[in-house]
């Protein structure tokens, strides 16, 4: 078998706008992103989900209709500054070739002048490590600093331009899903003014947690929220069902089944909890796992599964309670008192349970979704590898 074809066909990499024909569910958030970018009038917004949940790939494939779309990454992401900086250069580095002449003009323009801040601020570093005092401190009041002000005036007038010249524009912004709360409202704080202009939709990628605290903020269950004063509305996007992993492994595996049978890729859906990037990854682990063999087998697959949750779970130490409760809720899934219900049923205090229940959760062995709670596919392979180990040295 050609390994190289099918890691090829399991690479993760978000989907591009034309490969939409590979895109599996996600129609209703789809949807809602699209209708409103055709309504609002302008505002910021936000997709939301765990990281691999596909955030990048809705946002590549939304279809803006007539109104003009622009994606930049930020990359640079340490300090308000940089943030600011980088926006700037993505945008007027993608806008620089634009068909508009005005809009191109004052892309080139602020390019240039991000590139001359960027080498005067890094000559002046880079001349005081040479010449620095012999004191060795750097003089922080004597090096020259970005110069914001101008930063935020550039970036009003690129978008009041491009605004102008197109009409209404949607401008996305991924890659702030990596931050933490407190800083992605630093960013759209300190951004709010320059994006918050009529026919300017923007839409952020989100956090997980941030679509958690803006509801609560929108609902004022928030003493200090501020949240829902900066962004308009968030889109989520939970876990994909069972059945959408699956089909979006056949998809990517096509003729390749003759190999990894499509009845192998039951353990790996189940290990996958409806995320698309760890089913992607595991299914790739154990691809190598078989490299050479005829073909992958439901139990090859099985083994492999085990062998990497042993690997990177083996250091997970359980205390009894824990296990017995990963065993006896393994098949539950409901909300947390008919979870505690069901501990109290197997002789768990419920004191005990409640402790249990957020260790668990914590360790990402109970997934608590809106809701509702089951065990992780992880848990439960990982309970069925330290299982056996246990009954290995006991001799059983
Ligand atoms: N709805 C989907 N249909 C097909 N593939 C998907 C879907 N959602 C995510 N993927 C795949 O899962 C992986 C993670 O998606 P990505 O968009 O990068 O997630 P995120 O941006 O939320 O971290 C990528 O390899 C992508 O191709
Ligand atoms: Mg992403």
């Amino acid at each position: 078998m050609d390994i190289g074809k099918i890691v090829q066909a399991l690479v993760d990499r978000p989907l591009q706008s034309e490969e939409n024909h590979s895109l599996i569910n996600r129609r209703k958030e789809i949807r809602s992103l699209e209708l409103l970018i055709k309504y609002q009038p302008f505002g910021i917004f936000g997709i939301s989900g765990e990281t691999g949940i596909g955030k990048t790939t809705v946002l590549n494939v939304l279809d803006s209709g007539d109104i003009k779309k622009l994606s930049v990454s930020l990359i640079h992401r340490d300090n308000r500054e940089t943030i600011l900086y980088d926006l700037l250069f993505s945008l007027s580095n993608l806008l620089k070739k634009d068909s508009t002449g005005k809009v191109s003009a004052i892309a080139k323009e602020t390019e240039e002048w991000i590139v001359e801040q960027v080498s005067i601020i890094k000559g002046a570093s880079l001349g005081f490590s040479l010449f620095g005092s012999g004191g060795g401190s750097i003089e922080k009041q004597k090096m020259p600093r970005f110069n914001v002000f101008a930063a935020h005036e550039k970036l009003r007038t690129l978008l009041e331009t491009l605004v102008m010249n197109y009409g209404k524009v949607l401008l996305v912004i991924d890659e702030l899903d990596k931050e933490s709360k407190q800083d992605v409202i630093n960013v759209l704080d300190s951004l709010k003014l320059e994006l918050q202009q009529d026919k300017l939709m923007v839409l952020f990628s989100l956090p997980y947690g941030i679509y958690r605290d803006y509801r609560q903020d929108r609902m004022k269950w928030n003493e200090s929220g501020n949240l829902e004063n900066v962004i308009k509305d968030v889109v989520f996007l939970s876990e994909l069902t069972d059945s959408d992993i699956r089909e979006l492994l056949l998809k990517r595996l096509g003729n390749l089944t003759s190999w990894f049978r499509p009845e192998s890729l039951e353990p790996i859906v189940s290990f996958a909890d409806g995320n698309p990037r760890d089913a992607l990854w595991i299914a790739q682990k154990v691809v190598f796992d078989n490299a050479g063999a005829k073909f992958i087998s439901v139990s090859d697959a099985n083994e492999s599964i085990k062998k990497i949750v042993r690997e990177y779970m083996g250091d997970l130490a359980l205390t009894e309670i824990q296990r017995k409760t990963l065993k006896v809720a393994s098949d539950f899934s409901g909300n947390k008192e008919e979870l505690l219900d069901l501990l109290k049923s197997n002789a768990i205090k419920r004191t005990t349970s409640y402790s249990t229940i957020e260790r668990l959760t914590t360790l990402g062995l109970l997934i608590e979704r809106n809701g509702t709670y089951r065990i992780s596919g992880k848990a439960k392979v990982f309970l069925n590898t330290s299982q056996r180990k246990l009954s290995e040295q006991s001799g059983i």
